[in-house]
């Protein structure tokens, strides 16, 4: 049995659909995780779809991850650009590792543009809505089947 892609989701992702519409659209995150359900299946692929609001548990999951899963695509939220320990525990896991922001970070204010997570990624989809999970998920596809 192939291991799952673990898709991590940091805080105030669980209000997705409610927050913010205008940045982050009126999709919810059990949506978001139907979607990427039905695409795994179509690629051959499992995954486990997790959100937390607490850096401790994100990182308790990358370990978790590093027996458990062939890669990880993580939207680290606001984490991102403050988690040195999110990095590191990214740096502990030994498959690839995606990036998702569902908005432009670019566009957004200074303090977006910088990302800890990003020293570790292979790949980075921002401002792609919800639809970059299922992009992620694609080249996920490739990286742990080539
Ligand atoms: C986000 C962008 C982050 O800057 C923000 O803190 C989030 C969501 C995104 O998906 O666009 O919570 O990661």
């Amino acid at each position: 049995m192939p291991k799952p892609v673990y898709i991590l989701n940091g805080p105030n992702l669980n209000l997705l659909g409610l927050r913010q519409p205008e940045i982050y659209g009126r999709e919810t995150l059990d949506d978001v995780a139907e979607a990427c359900g039905a695409l795994a299946e179509d690629l051959g692929l499992t995954i486990r779809f997790l959100q937390s609001n607490h850096e401790g548990q994100l990182i308790d999951w990358i370990h978790e991850a590093r027996e458990k899963a062939s890669g990880i695509i993580i939207n680290p939220a606001a984490y991102t650009h403050t988690s040195v320990a999110i990095l590191d525990a990214l740096h502990t896991f030994e498959g690839p590792v995606l990036e998702v922001h569902i908005s432009n970070v670019h566009k957004r204010e200074a303090f977006r543009h910088h990302s800890y997570a990003s020293l570790r990624a292979e790949g980075v989809i921002a401002g792609f809505g919800t639809e970059g999970y299922q992009l992620a998920l694609r080249r996920m596809r490739t990286l742990t089947t080539k």
